[in-house]
């Protein structure tokens, strides 16, 4: 037998973008109590790039977002950002590094206003004046709605206002990537395709983008490689143009 068909089949797996890429999940486990919920979750974000991360119910993408944001700590396997360990650090130490985290519940501050929200994610050492207007002017040339509505509480914005506020307040970090968890959870359509065109802008502006969706067209569109995950592994990754070609994927790992 020949070498070549010795080798296994090559898997229908898409190449990363070029080089190093900017984050690499390598085989963690990460448990709660004594229940094990990440069985080795393997996956890569290249620079600039929209990853999404698909699957059903309960099967761990949360988890995977919260171990790369500090918050749950793996036991074993490693997590690289920009070349540097960084699994096991602390939340606010990751976020530090350039890896803003926008959880499913959103997590604003409902008895703050807008504008104070967004200084939350200014209040840090080693920004100047200048660079926190400009950012703020950012924010609200992305999200004309918060800028009409920055001296309102928080919590009287509507869910899709709220969740524009949670990433806006992300990019203050001038994150090099946002993991974001379900952000189009219960919004209109309008705000969903909204939220879609952020994404792509946060790409072209050189901001990458990790993805927990349930809703697949939205991540297909968006993204440009998606992973499915299932019961804390990661079984299949593939270009999103390839799996708007072929569901089969979609069907086997989402039901769908
Ligand atoms: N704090 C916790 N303590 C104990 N078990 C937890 C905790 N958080 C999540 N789990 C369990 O871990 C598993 C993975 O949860 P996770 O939230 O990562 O799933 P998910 O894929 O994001 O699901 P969903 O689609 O419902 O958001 C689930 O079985 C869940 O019940
Ligand atoms: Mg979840």
């Amino acid at each position: 037998m020949s070498v070549a068909e010795a080798a296994p089949a090559a898997p229908s797996v898409a190449p990363t973008v070029e080089g190093e890429p900017l984050l690499r999940v390598a085989g963690i486990h990460t448990y709660y109590g004594k229940s094990h919920i990440l069985d080795g979750v393997s996956l890569t974000v290249g620079r600039a790039e929209i990853v999404g991360l698909l699957g059903r119910n309960g099967v761990g993408k949360s988890t995977t977002l919260k171990a790369i944001a500090g918050i749950v700590h793996p036991r074993s396997g490693a997590i690289a950002f920009d070349g540097q360990p960084v699994a096991g650090l602390a939340p606010h130490t990751v976020a530090r590094l350039g890896i803003a985290y926008v959880p499913e519940e959103r997590r604003i501050f409902p008895y703050l206003t807008v504008l104070e929200n967004l200084r939350t994610g200014l209040d840090r050492r080693g920004v100047s004046k200048a660079r926190k207007a400009a950012l703020l002017d950012k924010a609200y040339a992305y999200f004309p709605r918060l800028a009409e509505r920055r001296a309102q509480f928080g919590g009287t914005l509507s869910g899709g206002e709220q969740q524009m506020l949670a990433i806006a307040r992300a990019m203050m970090l001038e994150p090099k990537v946002i993991l974001l968890d379900e952000p189009t959870e219960g919004l209109m359509p309008s705000m969903v395709s909204q939220i879609a065109q952020i994404v792509g802008a946060l790409s072209r502006e050189g901001v990458a983008v990790l993805l927990v969706e349930q809703n697949v067209p939205l991540t297909l569109e968006a993204c440009r490689r998606v992973y499915f995950i299932e019961k804390g592994v990661v079984r299949h990754h593939a270009l999103a143009a390839e799996l708007s070609l072929d569901h089969s994927a979609i069907h086997q790992y989402l039901g769908v």
